[in-house]
């Protein structure tokens, strides 16, 4: 469903991603982790169509970005780091907004708004302005707007960062649910900073250090002998592994 290829971005001298390909299949559950700086935010957006890369390209749902950018769009819901919300709207006429940029027909938008606010939470709140909600309430909304055209992809970058953790529990139960088999069964990538919310939803870890793909495993695999992705995650982005070659070892390296 996503198909990264040599996806890089630089900024003059600095490669902030630099040549990751990963193939993503329907329904899995990625945590894409990396330290701050690392490139996920840039991958993230190079895969959604906002920015162009440098080199490479990426096909979504059998899409190219570059030959049929409104397709593989269309096929995409997307939370940004920071959710772009009209704070002066309510949800419904928020939501309803992004529906018809999105495509939805004029007919079912009105089905298609109430399923985001009911799948996300957002029934009780519908006719409130964005902009008095709380920050969990605004990340739901910022959710809701990623699922309301029902795209068969979801690209999360940081879904629960700054949220309570009655919040994060439930951003992760919507999560779970979006994906369970059976009904739209999305594929997610997900970016976050908490190792918790990877053991708790995601079956696959891609972990990019200094804009370079470095892990990239089942988390089964991963966590098999008792490591920690805690652990997975300092052994592969330390400074002593940032000048490690992407594929040597590093369990090697570190004993
Ligand atoms: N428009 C830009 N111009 C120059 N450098 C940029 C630009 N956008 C991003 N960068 C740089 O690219 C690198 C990767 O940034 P990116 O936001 O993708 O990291 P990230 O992994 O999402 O980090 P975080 O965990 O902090 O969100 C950083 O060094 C960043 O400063
Ligand atoms: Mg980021």
């Amino acid at each position: 469903m996503i198909d990264a290829r040599g996806l890089s971005k630089r900024y003059g001298d600095l490669a902030a991603v630099d040549d990751v390909s990963f193939s993503i299949g329907k329904g899995e559950i990625v945590g894409f982790l990396g330290p701050n700086g690392a490139g996920k935010t840039t991958t993230m957006r190079m895969i959604t169509g906002f920015l162009p890369p440098t080199d490479g390209t990426a096909v979504v749902a059998g899409h190219d970005i570059f030959d049929d950018p409104i397709a593989a769009r269309g096929a995409i819901g997307y939370l940004p780091e920071t959710p772009p919300l009209y704070p002066e709207m309510t949800v419904t006429s928020y939501l309803d907004f992004v529906a018809r940029i999105k495509g939805v027909a004029r007919k079912q938008r009105r089905d298609s708004v109430d399923r985001a606010m009911e799948r996300t939470d957002l029934t009780g709140v519908n006719r409130q302005v964005i902009g008095t909600l709380s920050k969990g309430f605004r990340q739901r909304v910022g959710l809701a707007q990623a699922i309301v055209h029902d795209p068969p992809v979801l690209i999360l970058d940081e879904p629960t960062a700054g949220l309570d953790p009655l919040q994060i529990r439930e951003i992760r139960a919507l999560i779970a649910e979006l994906t369970a088999p059976g009904a739209a069964q999305n594929t997610v990538i997900l970016s976050t900073h908490i190792m918790a919310e990877v053991d708790a939803i995601c079956r696959r870890v891609i972990l990019i250090n200094r804009g370079r793909k470095v892990v990239d495993a089942p988390l089964e695999e991963l966590t098999a002998d008792g490591t920690t992705l805690e652990e997975i995650f300092a052994r592969h982005t330390s400074r002593d592994a940032a000048d490690l070659e992407p594929d040597e070892p590093a369990e090697e390296a570190a004993s």
